[in-house]
């Protein structure tokens, strides 16, 4: 029996490795799999990440020295690998027909297409759906092209019509600012619109959302205040600290207004019309 680290009526956390929790997960028992997997890059270990908080001197108070970097667990580029290559099967075995995966997924920068051969691994393991773009906005790391956005990759598994709630007018780049991360925050925490937005579109109130690589916990504060059922699993227990504090904090079903992912649709929304309005023909008054 695996101890659960934190339950409320919405979410359930359980901390350690999720090549052992998820197998004692039933068949087809999961509405929405809404994940972040490392990133491959040794992310906070010894990179920009790491010396930006260095150079600002950002550690949390009485705990590390300054500039202490917070690597990632199986963030190198093979331990990635072999994570998500177990990863993605077992996600399309806990996935209900006609439910999907969310992943992010870095940039389209190299040297390694990972965007590529994640969504190849995506499509043999459940099938390809989309890969969205997420617009961080500014301009982000990088040498020559600049780093502004990520991917979320979808994939939909077959068997039944699509679990989606959103209309035919959502578009595949989605704008939300992008974090710059605190001594306090994971090093590559995601902004809770872009969560709330995906867990709004692809899940029903009172579904179940899964997140097996949970960090701080953005998927399960988004699911919670969508009031949707979620379970994170996490390896290292500082993320699952803050993640249960997370959610310790928050009531369930926010009121729409609250949530930045539906603030996002409606600007999107709202873009859409003044362009449509704006490609109106124009009549002059005849002249009487
Ligand atoms: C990119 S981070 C997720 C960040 C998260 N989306 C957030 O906003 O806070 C990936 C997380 O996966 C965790 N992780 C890596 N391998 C794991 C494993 N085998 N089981 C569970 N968690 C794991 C890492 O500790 C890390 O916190």
């Amino acid at each position: 029996m695996i101890p659960v680290y934190y339950q409320d009526e919405w979410a359930t956390i359980y901390h350690g490795d999720c090549r052992e929790i998820m197998p004692i997960f039933p068949d087809a028992s999961i509405d929405l799999v809404l994940t972040d997997p490392p990133y491959g890059h040794n992310n906070n270990n010894g990179d920009l990440i790491h010396n930006w908080e260095k150079a600002l001197g950002q550690v949390k108070r009485g705990e590390a020295e300054a500039g202490e970097a917070r690597p990632i667990a199986n963030d190198s580029p093979e331990e990635t690998q072999t994570l998500v290559a177990w990863l993605f099967p077992e996600i399309a075995r806990l996935l209900k027909p006609g439910c999907c995966c969310c992943c992010c997924c870095g940039g389209g920068g190299g040297p390694d297409p990972q965007f590529a051969r994640w969504s190849l691994m995506l499509d043999e393991a459940i099938g390809f759906k989309h890969a969205v773009v997420w617009d961080k906005g500014g301009l982000g790391m990088g040498w020559h092209y600049r780093r502004n956005y990520e991917f979320v990759l979808v994939a939909e598994k077959p068997g039944a019509a699509c679990n989606w709630h959103g209309d035919h007018r959502v578009a595949n780049v989605m704008r939300f600012s992008g974090i710059k991360p605190t001594s306090t925050d994971h090093p590559t925490v995601k902004p809770l619109g872009l969560f709330q937005r995906f867990v709004g579109l692809h899940s029903a109130p009172g579904e179940t959302v899964l997140d097996p690589l949970m960090g701080s916990g953005i998927a399960l504060s988004a699911a919670k205040d969508l009031g949707r059922k979620s379970i994170g699993i996490e390896l290292d227990e500082r993320w699952c600290e803050i993640a249960a504090r997370r959610l310790a904090e928050r009531s369930a079903n926010q009121p729409e207004g609250m949530l930045d992912g539906y603030r996002s649709e409606v600007a999107q929304r709202a873009g859409v019309r003044s362009i449509i309005q704006r490609k109106q023909p124009r009549f002059r008054r005849r002249k009487s």
